[in-house]
């Protein structure tokens, strides 16, 4: 964990010199899913350098930007300094009451854990869910060019040492298994995006907690 903490901390405090941008994924779903939430904070789960917390609180919304890397929301506060951070290590207990959010945002910040600990982050964030509430997270696929090119080690199936640092890719039958227990998928695609001056291949799932 403390490699890992390592790295994003290292990536941020080099990306706080030159932030990243991307068009904007959530768009497509301000009417279908974040409408409805209005009356209770987003949680942006790994916010990295703000780019999800600075589209939602453009749009009005009451966000929360969360990470375990200082460096991650302090380039978040750069970028958006109305930003509320708060830092935790989501492996952990989330320090949310039952019921916080009716949306929770997680791009690709879910796909770091072995499966077990996966599931467990899942049952958190479902735990701080309202009941009908919606997770909408983005996963590296298998079909994501950078990561089918680089060397790698596999840990588990579809989880990979790539530099060292676990990475998990998903295909359509493990973003299922995921949510197998106590969500109904209401969208799952894969999406081409651009990350890091480079394509990269997607899961964008939108998924509602059921009772
Ligand atoms: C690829 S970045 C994505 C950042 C942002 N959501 C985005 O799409 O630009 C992954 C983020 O997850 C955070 N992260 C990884 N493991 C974490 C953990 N155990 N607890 C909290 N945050 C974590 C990293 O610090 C990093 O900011």
């Amino acid at each position: 964990m403390r490699d890992a903490l390592d790295h994003w901390d290292r990536t941020f405090s080099e990306i706080g010199q030159n932030p990243e941008s991307e068009e904007p994924w959530l768009g497509r779903w301000i009417a279908d899913v974040l409408e409805a939430g209005r009356d209770a904070p987003v949680l942006d789960l790994g916010c990295g350098s703000g780019l999800d917390s600075q589209f939602l609180i453009k749009n009005g919304f009451d966000v929360i930007s969360a990470d375990f890397s200082k460096e991650a929301l302090e380039a978040t506060r750069r970028r958006v300094p109305e930003a509320r951070l708060v830092r935790f290590d989501m492996t952990h207990r989330l320090p949310f009451p039952d019921a916080s959010f009716r949306v929770v945002v997680a791009s690709l910040s879910l796909h770091y854990f072995p499966w077990q600990t996966t599931l467990e982050i899942l049952g958190e964030v479902r735990r701080t869910l309202k009941p009908g509430g919606y997770l909408l997270a983005r996963f590296n696929s298998t079909r994501d060019v950078y990561y089918s090119a680089a060397a790698k080690e596999e840990v588990e199936k579809n989880f990979y040492l790539v530099g060292g640092l676990p990475k998990r890719l998903f295909d359509r039958r493990s973003v299922e298994a995921l949510f197998a227990g106590g969500w109904e998928i209401d969208s799952a695609e894969e999406r081409a995006t651009r990350r890091y001056g480079g394509e990269k291949t997607v899961w964008e799932v939108a998924a509602r907690k059921t009772d």
